[in-house]
């Protein structure tokens, strides 16, 4: 059988770094996305008795580190439909990867559907939700639409993202400043296996409760300014655990400080825009829609920028009768 999925991004606004248990990928905190309309995934799986082992292409090419991870969820979903069919998986993104714009979520979540749906299972949002965060803790907040919050479970089975609003809720647009598409050297998996080295990091995890419960609010009274500030001031808290781990990260270069520092003029003449960073060169830059044109003009005229992404607040992971092979 065989089925084909599209997944979208996510922006982390609070942000996933650390976990409580690295085999079930359960978080050390809470966190709170939105899907991105236009950074998307395509996967189709056939599970099949042609084939004698697994493959995987992912953006035309075999990766090998990638594939064993790939590998693994497979045989998660195997074992969940008891089947031992081999598959052929075929994945595109419609975006650059590993350079911090969550290509592990948008992949792991239509790995999900699509592995899914080719094995025969029927599986619930909460239950994709679930598996996907057992491929990439950040994939099982690309399942749901809208405004997500991946809960803090202490469990699998409450280790869940799920719809705090839907898309339609606030015109937020989010735009993705491409500087560079070279990938990174430490992937986010490696990276925060050591976040707990930091001297900063129970501090983070004892306030990321209340923080979660005042953007959720936030988001509720569609307050862009105290939102941005919030959001910003995360990326800066996140990026301080980062570079004072052991040993430390530092993911930006000297183009994403340069627009981190543009935000903050831009923002001192007048313009509310606020940026978000995840592991990587790549800035998100954070606007309400009223105010697109005047951002996506002033970006053209810094030439450091390669490509601008427009997302608007997007759909979750879904299936599509158009097949990649
Ligand atoms: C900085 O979900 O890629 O983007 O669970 O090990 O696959 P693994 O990590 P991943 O980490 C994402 C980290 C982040 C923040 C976030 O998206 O919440």
């Amino acid at each position: 059988m065989k089925a084909t999925a599209i997944a979208p991004s996510n922006i982390a606004l609070t942000k996933y770094w650390g976990k409580k248990d690295e085999e079930l990928r359960l978080p050390e905190n809470g966190s709170i996305s939105m899907c991105l309309s236009n950074l998307l995934t395509t996967t189709t799986v056939e599970f099949s008795s042609k084939y004698e082992k697994d493959s995987v292409k992912i953006n035309g090419e075999v990766e090998e580190g990638e594939e064993s991870r790939v590998i693994e969820h497979l045989d998660r979903i195997r074992q969940l439909a008891k089947i031992s069919l081999r598959a052929k998986v075929v994945s595109n993104n419609n975006f650059p990867s590993g350079t911090g714009l969550s290509s592990s979520a948008s992949g792991f979540a239509a790995l999900t559907l699509a592995c899914a749906k080719a094995a025969g299972l029927n599986l619930s949002e909460k239950e994709l939700s679930i598996l996907a965060r057992q491929g990439s803790g950040s994939a099982c907040r690309s399942i749901p639409d809208g405004f997500v919050e991946w809960l803090d479970g202490k469990t699998s089975e409450t280790s869940f993202a799920k719809t705090i609003f839907p898309e339609s809720h606030w015109n937020i647009v989010d735009v993705v400043a491409i500087v560079s598409e070279q990938r990174k050297d430490i992937g986010s998996t490696k990276g925060m296996s050591e976040a707990r080295s930091s001297l900063f990091m129970p501090v983070r995890v004892q306030s990321m409760r209340a923080k979660n419960k005042l953007l959720k609010k936030l988001i509720k009274e569609r307050n862009f300014k105290e939102f941005g500030e919030l959001i910003e001031a995360e990326a800066l808290e996140f990026h301080s655990v980062v570079f004072t781990q052991i040993p430390p990260i530092i993911y930006w270069t000297p183009n994403t400080v340069k627009l981190m520092k543009l935000v903050q003029i831009w923002r001192k003449a007048g313009l509310d825009v606020y940026f978000t960073i995840n592991t990587g060169q790549d800035i998100h830059l954070i606007i309400e829609q009223k105010n697109i044109d005047k951002l996506t003009k002033l970006l053209k005229q810094v030439p450091e920028i390669k490509e601008i992404i427009i997302n608007y607040p997007g759909q979750g992971t879904r299936l599509t009768t158009k097949h990649l092979f």
